[in-house]
């Protein structure tokens, strides 16, 4: 059973796609060797097409998708004082103002966009930027200040510029010299976004707004949007994050020597109820019949998902320290131990009978459905809807060791494996913004332009062979380096899961209206713990290796977080980090 060894010829060729697919590209700061002036008309000539001429738009418009009721996609958000509104490029409310084709992301620069045919009374706080290898897809909030106060009002004009960089020296592919000015805020005021010009003159006062300091909350650098010595843009968020936290995010960047944090712009504050622009019942059935997504299993997997219920009523158990004898799980959990601690002294396990076991370690598709829980994020100018689904088996790891494929035997293995995937919507319009793939104690955001869909707005993705980590995108993803590491393997199978079969089982907004299951509130291990040992395994595995591959091996292993090795025994949704806070 230990180490089924197959030999893989392809996998030199498989290994160097997969790292190219398998992460928002971790690209380091560039170090470009400026390539020689040459004029611009030569340089457009010549240059590729890049992913950004093209508009990503979801394929199937969502405009009017949404059953009325509450604020939800209403096109407004008030944040107790001051209004903001969404322009994005899907709606070509966003307007290229500058780029430059050179460095960054792929070697392809980035943009500048402004918002333009702002409603009425609104006001920029900003601008766009986004790296040029990505379709254009982004999103920036205006402003309108509606709080009566005459003296005291929520927006007010900058009394000043600063100069934080000008490309005109630089001899690079770019739409001609870009200078970036940075608001400077009257007292009690702050600057949430940039303003670019195509000249050395100051902009107008009149240009952009800042914020009243009591509608700001700190912000955080995120992804580096572009760089060149020791200036860099970023994309920033709010530093404090979760279902309880008012920081909104603008859609601005952060242009600035160095990686000074917190940035030099501040995020908004929504001092309003966080929930009162969240989407109703009705309008979460909606989201999900628009956006759920479809998995495809891996055709080689084993150990298949199943409903929670499934799971009980076909021979798991709950074990008490200190009983010999372990006690039968309601189907609805509800003699599961219902508060919220986790002093280790429970623990679901499998029957014992060896046929029982190894059923329910095959799981079962056919009852499987998702879990769905409904959060705000950002503020409540987002829902996050995280979609979890429940294996009871999670089959051994696998590694890849230069051409070898190694079954890891029992490491890896574990009882209860609880995976999900977060949908990110945003309030304004019901559009998806960003899907998050989690991939064990990490995970992914890919925008809404970086991912697969199938029968309308429905994300693809895939659930990795055994270790059911979710992929965009099928493939080998190599946890490790130079051809040696812990391998996910995922591919299109006939099997899938599609999450539109959903339970809503968790929105604390929405009260006593969602009633929450009871093994959603079990804080226990959902599996035993390890209870063998890696040595030994390892040992086992080497027997197989030739020489020079023993310790390559023993240092993967050496290297796996305690997740795989199935030291800590897994715990439910609720007990995650991201059940309050942000993802990841
Ligand atoms: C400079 O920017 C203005 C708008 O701010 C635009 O009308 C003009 O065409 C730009 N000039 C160049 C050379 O890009
Ligand atoms: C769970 O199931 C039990 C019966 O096993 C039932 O009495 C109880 O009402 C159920 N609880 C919930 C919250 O559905
Ligand atoms: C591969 O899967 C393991 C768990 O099975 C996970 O911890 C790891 O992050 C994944 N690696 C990559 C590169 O996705």
């Amino acid at each position: 059973m230990v180490g089924n060894v197959r030999i893989l010829f392809s996998v030199f060729l498989l290994a160097t796609q997969a790292i190219g697919l398998s992460a928002i590209p971790p690209w380091k700061k560039l170090h470009v060797p400026w390539k020689n002036h040459h004029s611009k008309e030569k340089s457009i000539n010549k240059r590729q097409a890049l992913a950004i001429d093209t508009t990503f738009n979801l394929p199937v418009p969502v405009k009017n998708a949404w059953p009325p009721g509450g604020n939800f996609a209403s096109g407004i958000i008030d944040l107790g004082g001051l209004q903001v509104h969404e322009t994005s490029t899907s709606a070509s409310t966003l307007t290229k103002v500058w780029g430059v084709y050179e460095g960054g992301a792929d070697g392809k620069g980035f943009s500048v966009y402004e918002p333009t045919g702002i409603p009425q009374g609104f006001h920029m706080l900003g601008s766009y930027s986004q790296p040029n290898n990505k379709p254009l897809f982004g999103w920036n909030l205006v402003a309108k200040d509606v709080s009566a106060n005459t003296n005291n009002p929520t927006l007010k004009k900058p009394v000043n510029y600063k100069l934080v960089w000008n490309s005109g020296s630089l001899k690079i592919d770019q739409d001609g010299p870009i200078y970036v000015w940075l608001p400077i805020a009257p007292d009690g005021y702050k600057a949430v976004g940039h303003v670019v010009t195509n000249t050395t003159d100051q902009p107008s006062l009149d240009r952009v707004m800042c914020v009243r300091s009591d509608f700001t909350d700190q912000c955080e650098t995120n992804n580096l949007i572009w760089g060149l010595d020791t200036f860099n843009v970023f994309d920033v968020r709010p530093s404090n994050r979760g279902i309880q936290a008012p920081g909104v995010r603008v859609g601005t960047f952060a242009a600035q020597t160095g990686t000074p944090n917190p940035p030099s712009i501040a995020c908004l504050k929504n001092n309003n109820p966080i929930p009162k622009y969240m989407p109703n019942s009705e309008q979460i059935k909606a989201i999900l019949q628009v956006y759920s997504p479809v998995m495809y299993l891996h055709p080689d997997e084993d150990y298949f998902p199943s409903s929670v219920e499934w799971f009980f009523t076909n021979g798991a158990v709950l074990y008490k320290k200190g009983q010999e004898n372990p006690e039968m799980i309601t189907p609805n959990g509800s003699n599961l131990p219902q508060d919220p601690h986790n002093d280790g002294a429970y623990y679901i396990g499998l029957p014992s009978a060896a046929a029982a076991q190894e059923k329910v370690k095959r799981g079962d598709l056919k009852s499987a459905i998702s879990y769905v829980h409904v959060k705000p994020m950002f503020g409540g100018a987002f829902t996050d809807v995280a979609i979890w689904t429940f294996y009871p088996f999670n089959g051994p790891a696998r590694a890849k060791v230069e051409f070898l494929t190694l079954n890891l035997g029992k490491i890896g293995e574990h009882v209860g494996d609880w995976e999900h995937v977060t949908l990110r919507l945003s309030n304004f319009n019901g559009e998806l913004k960003q899907v998050y793939f989690s991939q064990h104690s990490k995970g992914m955001w890919l925008d809404s332009s970086e991912i697969e869909y199938q029968s309308g707005n429905k994300p693809m993705y895939y659930s990795s062979l055994h270790g059911h980590a979710s992929y965009p995108h099928a493939g080998l993803h190599l946890l490790g380096q130079n051809n040696v590491g812990i391998r996910n393997d995922t591919a299109k199978g006939d099997s899938v899961l599609d999450l539109g079969a959903f339970q809503l089982v968790s929105a604390e907004y929405l009260g006593s209206e969602v009633v929450e299951p009871p093994w959603l509130n079990y804080y226990r291990e959902w599996g035993p713990k390890i209870d063998y040992d890696i040595d030994e395994e390892v040992k086992k595995l080497e027997k197989m290796l030739p020489g020079r591959l023993k310790s390559t091996l023993e240092n993967i292993v050496k290297k796996l977080p305690s997740e795989v090795l199935g030291e800590e025994g897994p715990t439910g949704p609720k007990v995650k980090d991201n059940w309050n806070g942000d993802e990841r």
